[in-house]
């Protein structure tokens, strides 16, 4: 019966293309991840840093956190319906070293450049996977594409933020 079953599977689930599914579940666990860890720096960078302009740039994150753990969530449940299985904290290796909190809380520059570079990474890594799944699996190609969207409205958001201070020379 099992046979039957695996011969109506098209596509990325066919067994034809389980080479395929095996890279598309590496690439779909690093982004997983990539989100994970921006939840954390987000969240350490709404909390810390002082000043009155701080406050809308901590307000953002914390919206931004909410959807970078939704992001995170669909990335986890699509590695899943691809027969792959979401990682445990043991396998997790950091890389955001430019979202480490800054020397002076103040300094709301380093965050803002930092969000950027967190949010072209994930823009990068994204557009790859959309070219990857390119005639090969249209539903993963959609997810990314739909969260590529609000990456791409992150990054212009802080973009603006940081124009603000490079326009006073502080940036
Ligand atoms: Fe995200
Ligand atoms: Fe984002």
């Amino acid at each position: 019966m099992a046979e039957t079953r695996t011969s109506l599977r098209h596509g990325i689930l066919s067994d034809e293309h389980a080479g395929d599914r095996e890279q598309l579940i590496e690439m779909l666990t690093k982004a997983y991840w990539m989100e994970i860890e921006t939840v954390m720096s987000y969240t350490a960078n709404s909390i810390n840093p002082d000043g009155v302009r701080a406050q809308e740039i901590i307000e953002s994150l914390e919206e931004d956190i909410q959807e970078e753990l939704g992001h995170a969530r669909q990335f986890g449940e699509r590695i899943k319906e691809l027969y792959g299985v979401v990682p445990g904290s043991l396998d997790f290796h950091a890389e955001q070293s430019y979202l480490q909190p800054p020397d002076d809380q103040v300094d709301i520059v380093h965050v803002i450049k930092g969000v950027i570079e967190a949010e072209s990474g994930a823009i990068e890594h994204y557009n790859q996977i959309i070219e990857f799944c390119e005639g090969k699996d249209p539903v993963t190609q959609d997810m990314v594409t739909e969260i590529l969207h609000d990456e791409e409205g992150h990054r212009r958001l802080f973009e603006g933020f940081l124009r603000e201070y490079a326009i006073e020379g502080l940036a």
